[in-house]
């Protein structure tokens, strides 16, 4: 079988990406197992991330033939094309800076939950939020979301579904805070295209997540400004006088 890496070193000169064919001699069926192979036996400088090889992590992302995966979950097939995930600079081969996902989600005021002194959950509660709670910060969604390829300010995916996540823990104390922080480059940029959730191999709909943070950030008092609104919220309805 050969598969074919998309593979780029700072160093080489001229310092464009290059595509590199290689036979895989061995029985393999995951792609991470490929991709230890050419490692170990053809070329020791190939560089992917890797950790738990059973879909926990998060860490080992990149695109096969131009969708997003994880390679110790993606059965590997002939003539495959593999890439390094989309919208974060790439630092070697199929390792990419993937330093935006705490601060974006820092900026989302979602780094922590905040909780009350009544820090107790039902059942159905956390019911309510055990989805968006699988998240692994594979950063998949992050890399298939187009508006982050023409925006690198957007908040992205993960983010918002965390955010959400957040906003409607009922242990929370902070919900409002995290609410203001997600209307600037956040719930209103994304056109719900719903690429994020098509990757998701958690099975999370972000979404969903950003459509029901559009209706809790309607609901704090905030308009969608593509409506022609402008943000809203506190400040919403400043220097009205009834
Ligand atoms: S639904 Fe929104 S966040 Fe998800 S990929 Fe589309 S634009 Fe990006
Ligand atoms: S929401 Fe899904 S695709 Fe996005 S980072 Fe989390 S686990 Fe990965
Ligand atoms: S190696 Fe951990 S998710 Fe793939």
């Amino acid at each position: 079988m050969k598969i074919t890496v998309e593979r780029y070193c700072p160093k080489r000169v001229p310092n464009e990406p290059i595509k590199a064919t290689y036979s895989i001699t061995k029985k393999v069926t995951m792609l991470l197992e490929a991709l230890s192979f050419i490692k170990e036996e053809i070329d020791p400088s190939l560089t992917f991330s890797s950790g738990c090889r059973s879909g926990v992590c998060g860490s080992c992302g990149v695109r096969v033939n131009g969708k997003e995966v994880l390679a110790c979950e993606h059965t590997v097939k002939e003539g495959d094309l593999i890439q390094p995930q989309r919208s974060s600079s790439v630092i070697k081969d199929l390792v990419v800076d993937n330093s935006h996902i705490e601060e974006t989600i820092k900026r989302s005021k979602s780094a922590f939950l905040t909780l009350s002194t009544k820090a107790t959950q039902s059942p159905q509660e956390e019911k309510m939020i055990e989805r968006q709670s699988d998240c692994i910060l594979c950063n998949s969604c992050y890399s298939a979301c187009p508006i982050l390829e023409v925006d690198g300010e957007f908040l992205g995916p993960f983010a918002l579904t965390r955010a959400f996540r957040y906003v409607s823990d009922s242990r929370n104390t902070t919900a409002k805070e995290t609410i203001d922080a997600v209307q600037s480059k956040g719930v209103w940029d994304c056109t719900l295209c719903g690429e994020c959730t098509l990757v998701c191999p958690q099975n999370i709909d972000p979404k969903m997540d950003i459509q029901n943070l559009r209706n809790r950030s309607v609901q704090a008092g905030y308009m969608d400004p593509n409506f022609g609104g402008g943000f809203g919220g506190d400040d919403m309805f400043g220097g009205f006088e009834p």
